[in-house]
């Protein structure tokens, strides 16, 4: 029997060891300007943490103040259980892993390595131990005698790990690391930094504002906008149950039917749209929020063939057609004025075309619809 179960532990007993890394209501302002609003955040131990959000949203600052180098104006921050809000950077056991690698250009790639724990008095033979692990954990054993103007991109990049890996950090703090490389060297860097992570069990602290690259990596992802954070979820939460609007339509296509339910019955709520066709909604919001809401569906859950009830059923116009290879995207638009986009993957034997201006009716699973907190425009943008 497992002990958490057992009715002998008192029930005060944590469920969850507190967090590796908490931000508790840290704000930061540079003048008039709050850059980071009551950001409150609980990272654990070895887990590969992002933070995601459109330029200048403050990741950057929310990252600097975890390492030391920017002070909260307000708000504490505790590392494994230390409140080192007041505590320089040097003495916080983190390391932080920019954008620009900013090696040692007149130093070897071990030497660059070594650079931490030389810094620190490590004793020799333990240095080159240390040396020699963190090399391996990013693929470098070789190249220890280049120097970094000999290195592509991408090892540079992973010299740059290596030499805060040889640090035995508790955790790391990435800031966009692989942004300055072109795509393809950056979706194999992410595998490869995924894979480190892993292996060496250090807890990641990533910063990104590359949707794709928050989802392939991560543990857990905090959204945010505008210096708060929206959502923390895992990447499959996020993109199945968006909590808000913007959430909604920075991780993956923003889809937004603007509702009224009209009826409400057995935990479903249907909004109307004439003969036959309904949104159907599980989970309605509860009974005294506003009539009108946000529901979004996500693009490749809207089927163009009937489906078991409960079920959305929508009469709408084609307005857009994109044939993409295996998949076709339409944009649809629903008696309100709403428009949609569809995802239809071309694995249907009937082989069916669309045109512009044509009927179609839409089909999708009430589980699939959300309400969402969040105001959109009225007007969407359907991004054809
Ligand atoms: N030292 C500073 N003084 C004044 N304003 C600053 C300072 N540093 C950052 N800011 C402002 O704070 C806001 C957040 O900046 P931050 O660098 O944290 O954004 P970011 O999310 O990392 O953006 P990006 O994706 O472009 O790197 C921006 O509006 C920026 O101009
Ligand atoms: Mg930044």
């Amino acid at each position: 029997m497992n002990v958490r179960d057992s009715p002998i532990v008192a029930p005060q007993t944590p469920l969850r060891p507190a967090g590796h890394i908490v931000l508790d209501e840290v704000t930061k302002d540079f003048g008039a300007n709050r850059v980071v609003d009551r950001v409150n955040l609980e990272i654990e131990r070895g887990e590969f943490f992002t933070m995601l959000g459109p330029s200048g949203c403050g990741k950057t600052t929310t990252l600097r103040m975890i390492s030391g180098l920017e002070e909260p104006s307000s708000g504490r921050i505790r590392l494994q259980g230390v409140d080192v809000t007041d505590v320089p950077p040097a003495r916080r056991n983190v390391n932080m892993v920019f954008q620009a690698y900013a090696l040692f250009p007149h130093m070897t790639v071990a030497e660059n390595v070594a650079f931490g724990p030389r810094l620190r008095k490590v004793r020799r033979a333990e240095r080159e131990q240390r040396v020699a692990e963190a090399m391996r954990s990013v693929r470098l054993e070789g190249l220890e005698e280049r120097r970094p103007g000999q290195l592509s991109g991408g090892q540079q990049q992973r010299v740059a790990l290596a030499r805060a890996l040889v640090n035995r950090p508790a955790a790391l703090l990435l800031d966009e690391p692989l942004g300055a490389l072109d795509l393809k060297l950056r979706k194999e860097l992410q595998l490869e930094l995924k894979h480190t992570q892993l292996e060496t069990q250090t807890t990641f602290v990533y910063v990104t504002h590359d949707q794709e690259e928050a989802l392939t990596l991560s543990d857990r992802v905090a959204v945010m906008n505008e210096g708060a954070i929206e959502q923390i979820a895992t990447p499959r939460e996020l993109y199945e149950r968006p909590a808000t609007a913007f959430v909604a339509g920075f991780i993956g296509v923003s889809n937004l039917i603007h509702f009224r339910a009209d009826e409400r019955e057995n935990g479903l709520a249907r909004m109307r749209f004439g003969e036959g066709q309904q949104v159907a909604l599980r989970r309605p919001p509860s009974a005294g929020t506003a009539s009108e809401i946000l529901v979004t569906v996500r693009p490749e859950k809207i089927k163009l063939e009937p489906l078991p009830e409960p079920a959305s059923r929508v009469e709408a116009t084609v307005a857009d057609v994109l044939y993409l290879g295996s998949m076709t995207q339409l944009v649809v638009e629903l008696p309100n004025g709403d428009r949609l986009t569809v995802h239809r993957m071309n694995d249907a034997v009937d082989d069916r075309q669309f045109a512009p201006g044509e009927r179609v009716t839409l089909y999708w699973a009430a589980e699939h619809s959300f309400a969402i907190e969040g105001h959109a425009p009225p007007v969407h943008d359907t991004g054809s």
